[in-house]
C-alpha cells in the first residue's frame, strides 16, 4: 500500500515537511555574507544546496523567503560557502537563529572568522573548506529564490587531505534530514561505475543491439 499526497489538497507547510523528510540527506552550505555597508558579517546554514555547473564551477543555494543572506548577496554580489563539519554542529545551529538584521551571526554566536582571498565576506576559520563565490544569477521560484554563485576560489585545510584529496572521513560532513534532524556520515562504500562497453555480454537490457 502507498499513501498519496497531493500538494493541491495539502497546506504548503505540510507538503514542505514531506519534501524535506524524503529529499535526504542534504549537504549544508554555511553561507557567509556582508551587509551592503560592509559592517555586518552574516552567517547562516542552507541545506537546499548543490553543484549547479561544473565548468564554469557554479554552486547554488535556495533562500526560502527573503532572508539576510539573500539580501546581502543581492547587494554585494559575493558570498562564501563554508563547509559544515560535525564538530561545529552547535555553532552552525546557533547561526540559524533569526537574529535581527543588524546583528551578524559571526559576532552574536562567537564564530571566529578569517579574511577570504578573493571576496569581501569573511570565511569561517574553523571550517575545513571554503568556496568563495561571486553572484552569477538569482532565480525567483514561488516563495523562494535560488542563488547561483560562481566559485572564484576554494581553500581546503591540509588536515582533511589524504593523498592530496579531501577525505570524507576527515571532513566529517553534517547533513540536514527531516524536521530538526541532522545526519553524520555513515558507512562509505567505494564502488566504481561500470562502463557500458565493459558489461559482460548478455547482461544488458537490450544486449542484441548494443554491441553492433
Ligand atoms: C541545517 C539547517 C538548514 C537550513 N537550510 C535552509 C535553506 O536551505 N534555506 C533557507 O532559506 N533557510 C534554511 N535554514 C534556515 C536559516 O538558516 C535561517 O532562517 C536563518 O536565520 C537565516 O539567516 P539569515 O536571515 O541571516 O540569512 C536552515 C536552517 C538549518 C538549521
Amino acid at each position: 500500500m502507498r499513501v498519496d499526497h497531493s500538494p493541491e489538497s495539502m497546506d504548503p507547510g505540510s507538503f514542505y515537511r514531506l519534501l524535506t523528510s524524503v529529499i535526504v540527506p542534504r549537504p549544508i552550505a554555511w553561507v557567509s555574507t556582508l551587509s551592503a555597508d560592509g559592517r555586518t558579517a552574516n552567517l547562516a546554514p542552507h541545506s537546499f544546496f548543490t553543484v549547479a555547473s561544473t565548468d564554469p564551477p557554479i554552486v547554488q543555494f535556495t533562500s526560502v523567503g527573503r532572508k539576510d543572506s539573500l539580501r546581502n548577496v543581492e547587494a554585494t554580489r559575493e558570498f562564501v560557502v563554508n563547509f559544515a563539519p560535525e564538530p561545529l554542529l552547535e555553532q552552525i545551529n546557533a547561526t540559524a537563529t533569526d537574529f535581527p538584521r543588524s546583528e551578524g551571526e559571526f559576532d552574536a554566536v562567537g564564530v571566529e572568522r578569517e579574511p577570504s582571498s578573493r571576496v569581501a565576506p569573511p570565511r569561517v576559520a574553523a571550517s575545513p573548506v571554503a568556496l568563495e563565490c561571486t553572484l552569477h544569477a538569482t532565480l525567483g521560484l514561488g516563495d523562494s529564490t535560488v542563488v547561483f554563485g560562481r566559485v572564484v576560489h576554494a581553500v581546503v585545510s591540509a588536515d582533511v587531505l589524504a593523498d592530496g584529496r579531501p577525505d570524507i572521513r576527515l571532513l566529517r560532513p553534517l547533513s540536514r534530514l527531516g524536521g530538526n534532524e541532522w545526519g553524520t556520515i555513515g558507512q562509505v562504500h567505494d564502488l566504481a561505475r561500470i562502463r557500458y562497453r565493459d558489461l559482460p555480454a548478455g547482461q544488458g537490457p537490450d544486449d542484441g543491439d548494443r554491441r553492433g
